[in-house]
């Protein structure tokens, strides 16, 4: 009972969503799965994507949204008889999507990625890069080598919240350097 009040309200055809899963409100899911401890923000929608565990994808976002047939003589799919593509798009655990991000059907998103907010992603992501702009770019990936392999080897998203904390506090994030956002405004 407690985890019906917890999902409000929003639109599901043919898809698998784990009950430890957050999806919130307007949010359009189409032949999609959701894995266990991710969040999806209100407004996004999702066509023929798998979603791994601990992903937070923020409100706006479009994902796997269909190709149309632009190559025959209209887009438009009660003209053509080319069929729309079917191919799947797969996010990895742990990814970030920020605001109102377009990611386009078919794209492969390794874990740990970062797509920052308003990015238009036409090509895969290496694991644990994060990429931005119109069209997404790599920014720089977010740890080193080192700290990616020490991160990897706890296979934290496997694990409930308790236990993923636990595996990820034995390591050491000092060395990340954290940039000052003020910095970038210039007065
Ligand atoms: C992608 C993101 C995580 C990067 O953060 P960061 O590492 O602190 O990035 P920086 O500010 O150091 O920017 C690095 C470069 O990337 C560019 N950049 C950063 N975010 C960008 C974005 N969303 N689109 C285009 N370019 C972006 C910067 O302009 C900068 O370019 P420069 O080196 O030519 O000056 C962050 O900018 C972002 O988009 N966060 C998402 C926020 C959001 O949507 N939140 C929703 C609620 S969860």
């Amino acid at each position: 009972m407690l985890h019906a009040l917890r999902q409000p309200i929003y639109s599901l055809r043919n898809c698998t969503v784990s009950w430890s899963s957050r999806v919130e409100r307007g949010v359009v899911l189409v032949n999609s799965t959701v894995g266990a401890y991710t969040y999806v923000a209100a407004g996004v929608f999702l066509n023929r994507t798998h979603v791994g565990n601990y992903c937070s994808i923020a409100s706006g976002s479009k994902i796997g949204g269909m190709e149309h047939p632009w190559r025959s003589g209209s887009t438009s799919t009660r003209l053509s008889r080319h069929r729309i593509a079917e191919t799947e798009t797969l996010i990895e655990d742990d990814v970030w999507i920020g605001s109102n991000v377009v990611l386009r059907q078919g794209v492969h998103i390794g874990r740990g990625a970062v797509l920052g907010a308003g990015s238009v992603v036409l090509d895969n992501v290496p694991a644990y890069t994060i990429v931005a702009g119109v069209p997404a770019k790599s920014i720089r990936k977010r740890f080193s080598e080192e700290i990616i392999q020490q991160v990897t080897n706890t296979r934290f998203w496997k694990y409930p919240p308790d236990k993923a904390k636990q595996l990820l506090d034995s390591i050491n994030f000092q060395s990340v350097p954290v940039r000052q956002i003020s910095t970038r405004i210039k007065l």
